[in-house]
């Protein structure tokens, strides 16, 4: 399931050099399960041709509203109300114009003005059609009707020469609409709530190129930050290192040590609604970090270190807490259940996903995990070993059962 499952989305296709791009941006949306139709304008027509979008989509392709067709209904107007999701992509100055006058003298611009759905428009054009103050004029009228649009990338262009009003990549776009459309969605469960995660393994500098972690990838904080947004909220991500890309649509820090960890989450926790710290912060650093890289010496074999506590986020937390969901992680090798009720309690969380790391198939570094979820509110939980998307989904179903979205 996605944000685009069973979306019902039209992609109105303009007629500029990028046309062809369009193709990827429809593909990409069908991939995450929107059911995609497709206007070509009859200037499109001529960069790419109708067949390409038919095969792709399976579905009929409207290019001309005064063929005779199917006699049960116009074009247009079943097109119009059948569409979740109107796309212009990519929107040429004439299309945009023309949507910005309200005209409908062929079916494209009949659909889009006939169509109630939320409208994103993705301009392509020459830099200096795009700068033209005939064009920005358009764009603002079409702000000011509701209309979404994605800003053009600066690069080289099809004249040979640089500027403003590349189409951006349709990773790019998708991503963009991805947000767009989530954002629009009032009923997702986290819509309206501010959701901060973190994750990743922490880093202790021990001399300029030496550190104490542990093995957490990430992973798992990463499909929890990843699921709220789906769902609706607004993430941000404070992550130590891992090798895994950014999510999209996610607000992203980065930090290395546990107490920059504390720091980000300290400054940003007044402001959540629901806390999930899924990073492995070190409960240990060296007690003093050397500025020069440590020499191996020849003449005393073996080397002792002094580590020293880290400040315990969640602990410090439990003191500031006022109306904030607090969601924990705990790894654990041995008595589980014992060990995770006595960090329930102590830590003052609403919910504890504890997992014993010592299983095959649970915890650090796979994409799969077992949890046990445990909370004041409720008797233990204990799932199947399951993609840790689908841990992340059943921790916010069970956070959500527990009423977060009244707590604020
Ligand atoms: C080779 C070629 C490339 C073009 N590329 C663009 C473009 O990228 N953006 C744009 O706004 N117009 C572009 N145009 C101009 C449009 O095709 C023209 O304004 C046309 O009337 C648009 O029709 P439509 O908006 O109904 O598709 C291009 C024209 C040609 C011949």
């Amino acid at each position: 399931m996605s944000i685009w499952t069973d979306r019902h989305v039209t992609v109105v296709v303009s007629g500029g050099i990028a046309s062809y791009k369009a193709l990827t941006v429809m593909r990409l949306l069908m991939k995450q399960g929107a059911q995609v139709r497709v206007v070509l304008t009859a200037n499109a027509a001529k960069f790419v041709t109708p067949l390409t979008f038919q095969t792709l989509t399976q579905q009929p392709v409207v290019t001309d509203e005064f063929t005779l067709t199917d006699p049960t209904h116009v074009v247009h107007v079943a097109l119009a109300d059948w569409t979740d999701v109107m796309v212009m992509v990519p929107a040429t100055a004439n299309l945009i114009a023309k949507v910005a006058q309200g005209l409908a003298d062929d079916v494209a611009t009949t659909t889009i003005l006939a169509t109630t759905a939320p409208k994103y428009v993705i301009p392509a054009m020459n830099s200096h059609m795009w700068a033209n103050p005939a064009t920005q004029r358009n764009l603002a009228q079409l702000t000011a009707d509701g209309i979404h649009l994605m800003t053009p990338a600066t690069g080289l262009l099809a004249e040979g020469y640089a500027g403003q009003g590349r189409l951006p990549e349709p990773t790019e776009i998708v991503a963009w609409l991805t947000n767009q459309v989530i954002d629009a969605a009032t009923d997702l469960p986290l819509h309206g709530k501010k959701v901060l995660v973190t994750a990743g393994g922490t880093r202790e500098m021990l001399d300029p190129v030496r550190y104490i972690s542990n093995r957490s990838s990430g992973k798992m904080g990463y499909a929890m930050a990843q699921v709220a947004r789906e769902m609706g909220a607004t993430v941000t991500l404070v992550s130590a290192q891992t090798a895994l890309p950014r999510p999209q649509g996610i607000q992203y820090i980065q930090v290395t040590s546990a107490a920059e960890m504390l720091k980000q989450v300290e400054q940003a926790f007044a402001q959540t609604d629901i806390l999930v710290m899924a990073a492995a912060v070190s409960d240990y650093r060296p007690a003093q970090v050397v500025t020069q890289k440590i020499k191996k010496q020849a003449a005393e074999p073996g080397l002792t270190l002094h580590l020293t506590e880290t400040t315990d986020i969640l602990k410090k937390l439990a003191t500031q807490k006022q109306n904030q969901y607090v969601i924990g992680f705990a790894a654990e090798t041995q008595n589980l259940l014992a060990n995770a009720e006595k960090k329930l309690a102590a830590k003052k969380l609403d919910l504890l996903v504890a997992n014993d790391v010592s299983k095959p198939g649970v915890g650090f570094n796979g994409d799969t995990n077992q949890v046990t979820l445990l909370s004041p509110y409720a008797t233990p939980v204990t799932t199947a070993v399951l993609p840790k998307l689908a841990i992340a989904k059943a921790v916010f179903k069970t956070a959500l059962e527990h009423g977060i979205a009244s707590k604020n």
